[in-house]
């Protein structure tokens, strides 16, 4: 069993290369950015909140992100766990190592996914993904082989996300680099960080990926 974390900003293609390792290695995905997109759609004051924020592309508190993946760790690891989009201030990866020490459990690798703004513009601006199965698409790198319909599941309900827009995605890469990449010396310091190239296209970044992993599991 392997723990990881993909850090890297809004579009580096995190949730894509989770997405793969949960199919082929059986881990398990924690996706703060998916437990918030469920929540908001709750209609309770606390989603509401939630969704402002988010749309506007700032943080949700430390607190409820860090209790969301408290309650995830209580349960199946299979082959272990995927932080994707969290932690994301130096706060949640002490929480996190807190946790993680708590329930017997450590941390193997931090995969920094390494990709420059003007290639997350394009990204974030293409993006669709399936609402019933969370497949991600691309319209020019990654399109759907018949239009309108998602290839792993079949539905019809593909969407574009709310945060995805101009002046939100601006609000998210300042907030990513003021509050999140600090946990980059954070890990280097610790020993736990590998950096791949997120520029490359995803096959070869899942490549990677994979290197990492074997690196780890047989360190
Ligand atoms: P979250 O959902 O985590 O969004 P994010 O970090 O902004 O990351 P994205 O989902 O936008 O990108 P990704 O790296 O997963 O890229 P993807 O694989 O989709 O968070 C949303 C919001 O929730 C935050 O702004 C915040 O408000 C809140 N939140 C979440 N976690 C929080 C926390 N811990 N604390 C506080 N607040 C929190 O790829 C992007 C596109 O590029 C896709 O179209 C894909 O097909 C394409 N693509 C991917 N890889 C490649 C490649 N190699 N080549 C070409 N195209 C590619």
């Amino acid at each position: 069993m392997i723990n990881i974390i993909l850090l890297g900003p809004p579009g580096a293609g995190k949730g894509t290369q989770a997405h793969r390792l949960v199919a082929e290695r059986n881990m398990i995905q924690l996706s703060t950015g998916d437990m918030l997109r469920e929540a908001r759609t709750s209609g309770t004051a606390m989603g509401k909140m939630v969704a402002d924020v988010m749309d506007r592309g700032d943080l949700v508190t430390d607190e409820i992100v860090i209790g969301l993946i408290d309650e995830k760790l209580q349960g199946d690891n299979g082959g272990g766990f995927i932080f994707d989009g969290f932690p994301r201030t130096l706060a949640q990866a002490d929480a996190l190592g807190a946790l993680l020490k708590r329930s017997g459990r450590k941390l193997d690798a931090v995969i920094e996914m390494q990709v420059d703004d003007a290639a997350l513009v394009a990204r974030i601006s293409g993006r669709f993904t399936c609402g019933d199965c969370g497949e991600v698409y691309h319209d020019d790198t990654k399109p759907t082989a018949k239009p309108g319909t998602c290839d792993k599941c079949g539905s019809s309900d593909l969407k574009r996300r709310a945060d995805d827009n101009a002046d939100s995605l601006k609000v998210r890469l300042m907030e990513y680099y003021k509050k999140t990449s600090p946990l980059i010396g954070y890990y280097y310091a610790k020993g736990d960080l590998h950096t791949v190239d997120g520029l490359a296209e995803i096959d070869t970044v899942a490549k990677s990926i994979a290197n990492v992993l074997d690196q780890v599991r047989t360190s």
